[in-house]
């Protein structure tokens, strides 16, 4: 027996389903981390394997990255969380304000999902009014409004006129919280543009992400960008950029890139350095809403470990050394690999594409191309097909997420590259014999 099997069966006698986050358990077991160095992290049976995941997109420099190491040391000894603020906040938020601009003042959180929440609240504030949209398949984090449709499937997608449903994800949700989200079709933009014309005098916000994991992890398209702005233009209705992901893309972030002007900016993962962090960024007037200094603030904003010194400090660290140049490097690494993936596969003739943005990387078994979040969606053979490429590359070395996507981080070369090319299309040629996907 393994030491991760051995490890597996002790955590599910005291967490259910073994594994304390859906997201990192997998059949018949997911391997126990032991520890990280740079882009590979060892396991509890001593294995080294190169971390194409980095915690879900969340460590831009990979494990035990000396500098951020050293931030929290240097800070771990004075104390981990106050009552009171310190300085490190002020001078991460300084830090992204002064490469983003657009993120004029910031309020740090402890996740993306509150980053999300808290942006949302801001919006219904700003706005007075209480729904949002998001689009089809989207993932936002866990708050109820924006898990609407994250997971629906042929069976419940379509709503009325051929609109996309509003799909509970979790059992229970409350019916009023569904008719509060509205849902858009991605890769629509004609549709788009009549859903919130129809939509306007009750949306609060219009919630994107520019490039979506979930719907295929490809850039909105510049016609759904046209409509997005002119709504929001012509209907009051605040935009808010989910960068949770996608600040990765550039020093400034996302929003540049697709020459947006965001009311609000979600903030996560790299942001932290390694260690639990959100925030919610905009220009001053947006963001006062979250000023109590003046009485009851509109939108009240908090959490006992916000802002905590030993995140601001890593984050800090971690954000020093993700310049421009390293973010362009990142992303050309991205290229080089999306473009072996994509002539291998052709060459070797499998229903497959490749799709991905800047650093992310993500595989589908079908030849249609990937458009939205229906076009992503894999048949029950594709999701047999994905998960068996997902351990044989774990077997091969290396780990992706349980989708087949991926993240690179700044301890990858061309050598890492090329590695997870070949495997990945070794091991995609070995799966389309093994677990045959075309219908
Ligand atoms: C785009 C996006 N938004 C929000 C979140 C939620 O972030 P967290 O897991 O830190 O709550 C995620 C997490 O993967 C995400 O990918």
């Amino acid at each position: 027996m393994t030491r991760s099997l051995e490890a597996f069966q002790r955590a599910q006698r005291v967490v259910p389903g073994g594994s304390m986050r859906q997201s990192t358990w997998f059949a018949p077991h997911p391997p126990y981390a032991m520890r990280g160095e740079g882009c590979r992290v060892i396991d509890l049976d001593g294995r080294a394997i190169v971390d194409c995941a980095n915690n879900f997109f969340s460590l831009i420099h990979g494990h035990a990255f000396a500098p951020v190491v050293e931030a929290i040391r240097d800070v771990v000894g004075r104390g981990t969380a106050f009552g009171m603020p310190t300085e490190h906040e002020t001078a991460l938020a300084e830090t992204i304000r002064a490469r983003s601009p657009r993120c004029e003042q910031i309020r740090f959180c402890n996740s993306g999902t509150e980053a999300v929440m808290f942006a949302v609240k801001a919006a219904r504030a700003l706005t007075g009014r209480p729904a949002i949209a998001k689009f089809e398949g989207a993932y936002h984090g866990a708050y109820d409004p924006v898990e609407v449709s994250l997971a629906s499937d042929p069976s419940n997608w379509a709503g009325p006129d051929g609109d996309p449903a509003a799909v509970a994800y979790a059992r229970g949700t409350p019916p009023g919280l569904l008719a509060d989200t509205v849902v858009l079709p991605f890769a629509d933009a004609d549709r788009c543009a009549v859903i919130l014309a129809r939509e306007a005098h009750r949306l609060a916000a219009i919630v994107l992400d520019p490039v979506p994991s979930r719907v295929g992890t490809l850039p909105v398209s510049s016609a759904t960008l046209d409509v997005i702005r002119t709504a929001s233009r012509r209907h009051g209705i605040l935009l808010i950029c989910d960068e949770v992901i996608s600040f990765r893309f550039s020093e400034a972030g996302a929003y540049p890139l697709f020459d947006l002007e965001p009311d609000l900016i979600a903030l996560g993962k790299i942001i932290g350095g390694g260690l639990p962090v959100g925030a919610i960024a905009g220009p001053a007037d947006r963001m006062a809403v979250f000023d109590h200094t003046r009485g009851a603030p509109a939108v009240p904003q908090g959490g006992t470990f916000s802002a905590n010194p030993l995140t601001m400090a890593a984050g800090l660290a971690a954000l020093t050394a993700y310049d421009a140049a390293a973010a362009e490097r990142l992303s050309a690494l991205g290229e080089r690999l999306r473009a072996r993936l994509s002539a291998g596969l052709a060459a070797q003739g499998l229903p497959a594409q490749v799709t991905g943005f800047g650093s992310l990387f993500r595989l589908h078994l079908h030849a249609t191309p990937v458009r939205d979040y229906r076009t992503c969606y894999a048949s029950a053979a594709e999701k047999q097909a994905l998960s068996a490429i997902h351990l044989g590359m774990l077997e091969r070395g290396f780990l992706m997420t349980p989708y087949c996507s991926g993240a690179l981080s700044t301890p990858m070369g061309e050598a890492e590259i090329d590695g997870i090319a070949s495997a990945l299309l070794d091991c995609a040629a070995q799966t389309a014999r093994t677990h045959p996907w075309e219908a």
